[in-house]
């Protein structure tokens, strides 16, 4: 694991979309990952940006979002496809045929987790996987004592997700309890991930994710057996690290990281 801490959540997210990008126009049908939350829509906008500016090239591109809430239509202004239309989609010239969320109005929970696992298949693997952190310690929504090998499936939400979650709705009774997420084994198929988290509320649950011991109690600790995972976070969400120091001198040092820290100051 390789953890990259920044000053602000600015850096955080012109970081996180220089690498996206990035990634992109060395394989312009690159297959992403996609996640949701509030941390991810900065990122988007740099992305969104940085298309504009640059015309990065999503015409090619393929992407899987890690969940969907089970019992929103697409069209609910709360759906996770909104979330992506409304962030990303709508402003970037990707072809809506090539992106996908689970259908959380599927009525065969099992059959619809399958033909989802199936087109991740076919488009041949997740390239690029982002993800974000739920306070549970959740990556997509695999909730704590989720199989450290789970594949897509229907998953009942805990009530700290409920809480987190909920303002996000006009009223809290809306938000459902119930949601389609990818695996932590599905996740830890992708080539490569990269997890974004800011601010102090994340910082307890950064420091167990990324340095305690491997745990289904906190799904995020399973990318500790990850070959390619990249952490970001601002210094408010590494605040409960042990090896910061570490971490900041290896951003500062390391050849791979060098062009985004001119680009990102
Ligand atoms: C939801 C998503 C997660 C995401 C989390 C983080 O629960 N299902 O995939 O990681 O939100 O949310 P935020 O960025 O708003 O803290």
């Amino acid at each position: 694991m390789e953890v990259i801490v920044q000053t602000n959540d600015k850096k955080v997210a012109r970081l996180t979309a220089l690498v996206m990008a990035d990634g992109l126009r060395e394989k312009p049908n690159l297959v992403l990952g996609l996640a949701t939350g509030r941390t991810m829509e900065s990122v988007y906008a740099e992305l969104v940006r940085i298309h504009k500016e640059t015309e990065l090239d999503f015409s090619a591109c393929t992407t899987f979002n890690l969940d969907e809430y089970v019992g929103l239509v697409e069209s609910d202004p709360n759906s996770y496809r909104s979330y992506m239309n409304k962030h990303l989609f709508e402003h970037i010239n990707i072809d809506i045929a090539n992106t996908h969320l689970p259908d959380g109005m599927a009525e065969d929970y099992r059959a619809e987790a399958q033909n989802y696992e199936d087109l991740i298949a076919e488009a041949g693997g997740i390239d690029l996987q982002m993800l974000g952190i739920g306070r549970s310690g959740h990556i997509g929504f695999n909730e704590p004592l989720s199989a450290l090998f789970s594949r897509t499936r229907e998953k009942a939400l805990t009530r700290s997700t409920i809480e987190q979650n909920s303002p996000l709705f006009d009223s809290p009774e809306q938000m459902p309890t119930h949601a389609f997420t990818m695996g932590i084994g599905t996740i830890l198929d992708a080539n490569r991930i990269m997890l974004i988290a800011t601010g102090h509320e994340k910082a307890r649950i950064i420091a167990k994710a990324v340095e305690g011991p491997v745990t289904a109690m906190i799904s995020a600790t399973a990318l500790q057996l990850h070959p390619a995972t990249t952490v970001i976070l601002d210094e408010a969400a590494a605040s409960g690290l042990e090896g910061v120091d570490y971490y900041r001198w290896f951003f500062r040092k390391e050849p791979e990281w060098q062009k985004y820290r001119k680009e990102i100051q």
